[in-house]
């Protein structure tokens, strides 16, 4: 076999694909297309988020800048930084708009840009799990952390999130169960194509489809990881929607029946401040 077909895809190569599909992305999300953010898992991150104000944070893996900015309307001073420079360059024209104080810079999670100890938080919504070298975003996010410090990010469910997935249906189209299998299989750099569900045809029309390279890793993985870097665990949340939440976004259905989302945070040992 060729070396090219051997080569593990890496950070550098997961964001090409990410820049290739920002466009698309963005346009899409702040249409309201991103409903799974939207109205569920950003109200859920939010809720969970301890204080910011006044504290130094980094956003990890930010794309168009949309929840650092409202880590920013909560007071954190904030840095941001995402690997591909289409999403960058959209979040830095939404701040000179409409300016909130955030530094944003085209950086990878596995090679931060930034002196050790710098920040009093992190957060990471929905982007770990994009990077190849899991471990090495880990270590990065616990070194740029002050003792004391913490981590919250969210990912893709492992247990849910499966290689094999099918919604199993009932006779008015709703959910009763999602089929999963194939979990302890790591992905690494499989192509999804698509574009947001939600959004109508004539909005899709003529947008460039999403290629996201696929990184599944399993729950005692992520887990033993956090560990190993040497975080503490402090919450964790699988964010449900409410039944008011499915009444405004019917979509949201199937993610009453199982957990699609896994939040946590966790804290770089240290006096907390
Ligand atoms: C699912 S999007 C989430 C974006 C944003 N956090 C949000 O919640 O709307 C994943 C983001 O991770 C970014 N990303 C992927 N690999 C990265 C890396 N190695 N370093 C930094 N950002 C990365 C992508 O460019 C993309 O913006």
């Amino acid at each position: 076999m060729s070396e090219s077909v051997n080569k593990r895809m890496d950070h550098i190569e997961a964001g090409h694909y990410w820049n290739t599909s920002a466009e698309s992305w963005t346009k899409l999300s702040r249409a309201g297309y991103d409903i799974y953010r939207d109205y569920l898992n950003t109200p859920a991150a939010f809720a969970m988020l301890p204080d910011v104000q006044g504290l130094t944070g980094l956003d990890i893996g930010c794309g168009d800048g949309h929840n650092t900015r409202l880590l920013a309307q909560r007071g954190g001073r904030m840095v941001a930084i995402d690997i591909a420079p289409v999403f960058i360059s959209h979040a830095i024209q939404s701040e000179r708009e409409n300016p909130l104080q955030i530094n944003y810079q085209v950086a990878s999670a596995v090679d931060l840009p930034f002196i050790d100890e710098s920040f009093d938080f992190a957060t990471a919504f929905m982007s770990l799990m994009d990077v190849p070298e899991t471990d090495r975003a880990l270590a990065e996010a616990y070194r740029i952390l002050k003792p004391g410090g913490f981590l919250q990010f969210s990912i893709t469910h492992p247990c849910f999130d499966t290689p094999h997935r099918r919604n199993l249906r009932d006779e008015n189209h709703r959910t009763y169960a999602i089929e999963v299998g194939d979990y302890f299989r790591h992905r690494e750099g499989e192509i999804d194509e698509w574009l947001f569900k939600s959004a109508p045809a004539e909005m899709k029309a003529g947008l460039r489809r999403f290629t996201i390279p696929i990184f599944s890793r399993t729950l005692n993985y992520w887990l033993n990881l956090l560990i190993k870097t040497g975080f503490q665990l402090e919450h964790v949340e699988e964010p449900r929607p409410t039944d008011e939440t499915v009444s405004a976004c019917p979509e949201l259905q199937d993610a009453q029946v199982v957990a699609y989302f896994l939040h946590m945070r966790a804290r770089k040992p240290g006096i907390r401040f």
